[in-house]
């Protein structure tokens, strides 16, 4: 499973970059927002560090805004012209969505397929040609009770059906959420940057460092000892 920033904050990617083994980042206007700069000012600052940190195999997802399928196209061609070919392209999974994903997908781009809330909808994503799904995990699991059972239903219907559409799971809000799917094995997840700092920040694994630390110097009799 990928793992993957679901975040534009600059200072974040850097930081989880630098620390975490992760493979890319993934964008919308409501993250954009937070971010709270100009979208092409803040995607061109996250591509610019790829470039300057010499990262090459990253995954950087850019979603259109448009309603209509012209609209979305042209985005996507903007997209892709200043990002490159390896962009994908988020489209909501609404039938303008499928109907620009189709196109797109026919001509080589990148495509995922966001806002998924249920199996239907990444059913006809799939078929659309989407090159992900993006199952909004916590969103469904708020408004259906089991948003990791959907995710397992997709799962199931993209096995059976051997289709290729790969699935990325979004909204997280537990680590339990996180490691489930990862032991399903869907293709990728993206996670806030606060989620992926919390998988390494553990008490009891800190108390249990800091207790080796302690015992190592106790026999030492010296706390700047080490082997
Ligand atoms: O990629 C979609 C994701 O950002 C939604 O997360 O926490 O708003 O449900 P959330």
């Amino acid at each position: 499973m990928k793992l993957l920033i679901d975040s534009a904050s600059i200072d974040d990617i850097r930081h989880v970059y630098k620390n975490y083994p992760v493979d890319g980042v993934t964008t919308n206007p409501s993250i954009l927002l937070k971010a709270g700069k100009e979208p092409y000012e803040c995607l061109d600052e996250i591509t610019g560090y790829f470039n300057a940190a010499g990262i090459k195999d990253y995954e950087l997802h850019v979603q259109v805004i448009s309603t209509d399928v012209k609209g979305m196209i042209d985005e996507a061609e903007r997209i892709v012209k200043r990002y490159g070919k390896e962009t994908y392209i988020k489209i909501p999974a609404v039938v303008e969505g499928l109907y620009a994903i189709n196109i797109l997908s026919a001509q080589g781009y990148h495509t995922t397929a966001t806002a998924i809330y249920n199996a239907h909808q990444a059913y006809l994503a799939g078929k659309a040609g989407a090159t992900y799904v993006a199952p909004y995990v916590n969103r469904m699991t708020n408004l259906y009770g089991d948003g990791i059972e959907i995710v397992y239903q997709i799962f199931a219907i993209f096995a059976n059906n051997n289709m290729s559409t790969k699935i990325l799971g979004a909204s997280f809000k537990t680590l339990d959420q996180i490691t489930d799917l990862a032991e399903l094995g869907i293709d990728a997840a993206t996670v806030p940057p606060e989620l992926i700092k919390k998988m390494l920040d553990d008490k009891d694994v800190n108390d249990a460092v800091a207790k080796f630390n302690d015992d190592f110097h106790k026999l030492c009799k010296d706390d700047k000892a080490t082997m």
